[in-house]
């Protein structure tokens, strides 16, 4: 069975950002948001390091990460657990695990390296609502109530 289904390659496409939590060889967890990450294949989600010292110096000692994203309006997401690993550009495979990165990054943001994520376990996150009070909590519901709470205005597209 795939690991990385559709259901969670579609909602990291629809996520803005991720957070990376790493921990350091005591054990102080540091989480930081990335906006530049993808599906790279059924089992890896690739991140990019373009200024992300801390995540990166934590990998080298601790490999084990958790990664969540949700889409803010939907309020609907993915926790995974995995290893991951820092690749760099002079590394074997960079060129594999960087493409869909560097469509993302573009010229504007260098990429220092990818941390390639073995994804090991996926866990839903929900908003609370869809849960306690599933007779009025829709996925539309829960976008208006977004868009309110960000005050951000719904435009059509043209
Ligand atoms: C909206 C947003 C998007 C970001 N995207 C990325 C990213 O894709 N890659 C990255 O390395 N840093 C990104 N950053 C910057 C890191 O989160 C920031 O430099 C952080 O302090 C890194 O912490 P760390 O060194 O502990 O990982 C982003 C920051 C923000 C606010």
């Amino acid at each position: 069975m795939k690991t990385i289904t559709n259901e969670v390659r579609d909602a990291v496409e629809r996520s803005v950002l991720c957070w990376l939590a790493t921990n350091d060889e005591s054990g102080q967890p540091n989480v930081s948001p990335k906006e530049v990450f993808a599906v790279a294949d059924d089992q890896h989600i690739v991140v990019a390091n373009i200024a992300s010292p801390g995540s990166a110096k934590n990998i080298r000692v601790n490999q084990k990460i958790c990664l969540s994203f949700i889409d803010v309006f939907v309020q609907k997401g993915f926790k995974v657990m995995g290893t991951a690993v820092e690749v760099k550009p002079s590394e074997s495979g960079y060129a594999r695990w960087a493409a869909p990165l560097l469509e993302q990054a573009g010229e504007r943001y260098p990429i220092q390296g990818v941390f390639v994520i073995n994804v090991l376990s996926v866990r839903s996150i929900l908003a609370p609502s869809y849960r306690l009070y599933p007779c009025e909590t829709t996925e539309e519901s829960q976008i208006q109530s977004a868009l309110r709470a960000y005050g951000v205005t719904r435009h059509k597209r043209a």
